[in-house]
């Protein structure tokens, strides 16, 4: 939730930070706005609510003087509407310092009334504005920008990244976080501020993540961290895995639609590397052998979609490794005292690595003495840095807002933690092992041909356009997949949509079925012994006597549901606990199509952001 990027050095500041925000844009879409040392030394801003497309627009009809210094923002609006004044940089009294924020600063209200009280002046409903007034306040108390922010942020409560410059320090950036991302991009004779490195990879592939409570000083040639009180601390450096083309949307009319067309690269680099003789192999894991042996529950944590991928590899992990496994939205588990302990392995599941709710709930099990793992698709990201150990997705950047590929990535790498935790534990034949292995490997190409039928799905989302509501059914792993599915529709056509354990519909779901009412079944493999394929199909009749109208995801040459669906979307056979990979594809396709067909932002959808890095 907002972008932020800092720059110094000896090319033009505006292109770089414009550059960066573009990439950055995911983070929030608002309101945009940067602050430049022109090179007459004087400090100047320019922010706009609306895209960032709106401040480019508005700085290429009435350009601003350009400098080697600057910060930028996208915002994804907290406190204070989404409007010029609230957009950032905000100034200090005196307008010499410029301020950026992404994240919550919960005590800002008290802070505000200490320097209403003294005088000060709001223009914005922000809590950042407090921030930028306590900087300029605690600059004329001498020290420099970075000294003085260290006091400042001292002072504040919850989550925040805040980077500034001042008029009297051209050639400097500061910045401090606590809970929110901040990354440090290295280059030649220039130095990069993000909040990932989707920002400055374009220029830099050398990174440098920075800590809980640090601040940065960057200048062209220079990086200084240290600790809010000024003391220097140790950083870490790392390549970036990626191209500057990878977050590009390279021909493709948006990110989802270029995303969800590297569903099948996604699944494939997850395994790339893991498999050996037949064996998962986690290296990432070594040395955890005799605690993974020894845990007697696992509690798996996400949000959203992420939390999806979590209950399908639920049924994985219990089947193979024959321990419990919950799986709980990360922003309950830590407000109900959940029981833990050193037995307890916590799982955090989270494409970005930065979701707020999340972070605070490992940090919550580390503390209450639970053993932590993180599936994370960031390098370097704070989950998987303050997790005991990471398995890392290899879905590559996921610049659209609603996640796709992630989600593939994510179910990928908890069937080979699944498979992995059954070897220690010693509750799986290696050779069935070996056999789920080598269907796992054959799913990407299993994509690759749910892909080719994408004609049929955009052609659907057409005729269905008005739809007022649609339900999505399924059982056993299906059920996280009709979740899924309804996520995805209202988040990118903000349609009405449910989704159900097929079982449950006679407990109240089935009250909603009227004439025409389009309903989704993904329907379970007949060719499984234990397969629940024979209840679905009864679950499809009983809704289609009420009139519904049923859009079925069936298995290739399934000839029992044909009698009873009204469309009938094939998927190619695999083994059963790996056909999410599989089924969710229609359903992601059919949601961008759909909020295609009715003219809608698919890469930015309404109201959100893809990092959620405020509770
Ligand atoms: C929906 C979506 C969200 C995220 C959720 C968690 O399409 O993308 O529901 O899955 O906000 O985000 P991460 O995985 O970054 O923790």
């Amino acid at each position: 939730m907002c972008g932020i990027v800092g720059y110094v050095g000896s090319n033009s500041s505006l292109e770089v930070l414009l550059g960066g925000l573009r990439r950055l844009e995911y983070r929030g879409y608002d309101s945009a706005g940067v602050a430049v040392i022109g090179v007459d030394g004087t400090l100047s801003t320019r922010k706009r609510a609306g895209k960032l497309a709106v401040l480019a627009d508005d700085l290429e009809a009435s350009p601003m003087a350009d400098g080697q210094t600057g910060i930028g923002h996208t915002r994804w609006a907290t406190h204070g509407g989404p409007t010029d004044v609230n957009a950032h940089p905000h100034l200090s009294a005196d307008g010499r310092i410029a301020l950026i924020h992404n994240g919550i600063i919960e005590n800002f209200a008290g802070l505000k009334q200490e320097l209403l009280d003294d005088g000060f002046v709001f223009d914005s409903e922000t809590d950042t504005e407090v921030a930028a007034k306590m900087l300029g306040r605690e600059y004329e108390a001498g020290g420099g920008l970075a000294a003085a922010l260290g006091r400042v942020v001292s002072r504040l409560d919850g989550a925040f990244t805040l980077l500034a410059v001042h008029q009297d320090e051209p050639g400097v950036v500061v910045g401090a976080r606590r809970n929110s991302p901040l990354v440090i991009g290295l280059g030649e004779g220039e130095n990069f501020l993000g909040s990932d490195v989707a920002a400055f990879v374009e220029h830099t592939h050398r990174a440098l993540a920075i800590g809980q409570d640090q601040i940065v000083v960057i200048t062209a040639d220079e990086v200084t961290v240290t600790d809010f009180d000024g003391e220097p601390v140790e950083t870490h450096e790392f390549e970036v895995s990626w191209d500057a083309s990878a977050a590009e949307k390279g021909g493709w009319s948006s990110f989802m639609a270029k995303e969800i067309s590297e569903e099948p690269e996604a699944v494939a680099n997850t395994i790339l590397g893991r498999v050996v003789d037949g064996q998962v192999v986690l290296p990432e894991l070594e040395g955890l052998d005799e605690m993974l042996a020894g845990i007697d529950r696992v509690i798996v944590i996400a949000c959203g979609t992420a939390s999806y991928s979590g209950l399908v590899g639920k049924y994985a992990i219990e089947k193979w490794a024959r321990v419990p496994v919950e799986v709980e939205l990360s922003h309950e588990f830590r407000y109900r005292e959940p029981v833990l302990n050193e037995r307890t392995l916590v799982v955090s599941i989270s494409q970005s690595g930065e979701t707020m709710d999340t972070l605070m709930a490992v940090k919550y099990a580390i503390a209450n003495g639970a053993r932590t793992l993180s599936i994370c698709n960031t390098q370097g990201a704070t989950i998987a840095r303050e997790s005991d150990a990471v398995v890392y997705t290899h879905a590559g950047p996921e610049v659209a807002v609603a996640s796709t590929k992630a989600f593939v990535a994510q179910i990928t790498a908890l069937y080979l933690f699944g498979l992995h935790l059954s070897r220690v534990r010693g509750t799986l034949d290696p050779e069935v092992a070996a056999h789920q292995l080598a269907e796992l490997q054959s799913i990407p190409a299993k994509i690759e041909q749910v892909l080719g039928n994408g004609a049929e799905i955009t052609q659907l989302a057409k005729w269905m356009s008005d739809s007022r509501a649609v339900l999505f059914l399924g059982r056993h792993v299906g059920y996280p997949i009709a979740l899924e599915g309804a996520l995805k529709l209202k988040e990118l056509a903000y349609i009405h949509a449910e989704g159900f354990a097929a079982g449950e519909l006679k407990h109240g779901p089935i009250a909603l079925i009227e004439p025409g009412q389009p309903v989704f079944v993904i329907v379970p493999s007949p060719r499984d012994p234990n397969s629940l394929h024979a209840k679905v199909v009864s679950n499809i009749q009983e809704i289609r006597a009420r009139g519904a109208r049923i859009l079925a995801i069936a298995e290739e040459g399934d000839v029992a549901v044909l009698p009873f669906a009204d469309e009938v979307i094939r998927i190619p056979l695999a083994a059963p606990l790996f056909e999410p990979l599989l089924t969710v594809i229609p359903l992601q396709l059919f949601a961008m199509e759909l909020a295609t067909a009715k003219g809608l932002d698919v890469d930015q959808p309404r109201n959100l952001a893809k990092s959620v890095t405020v509770e």
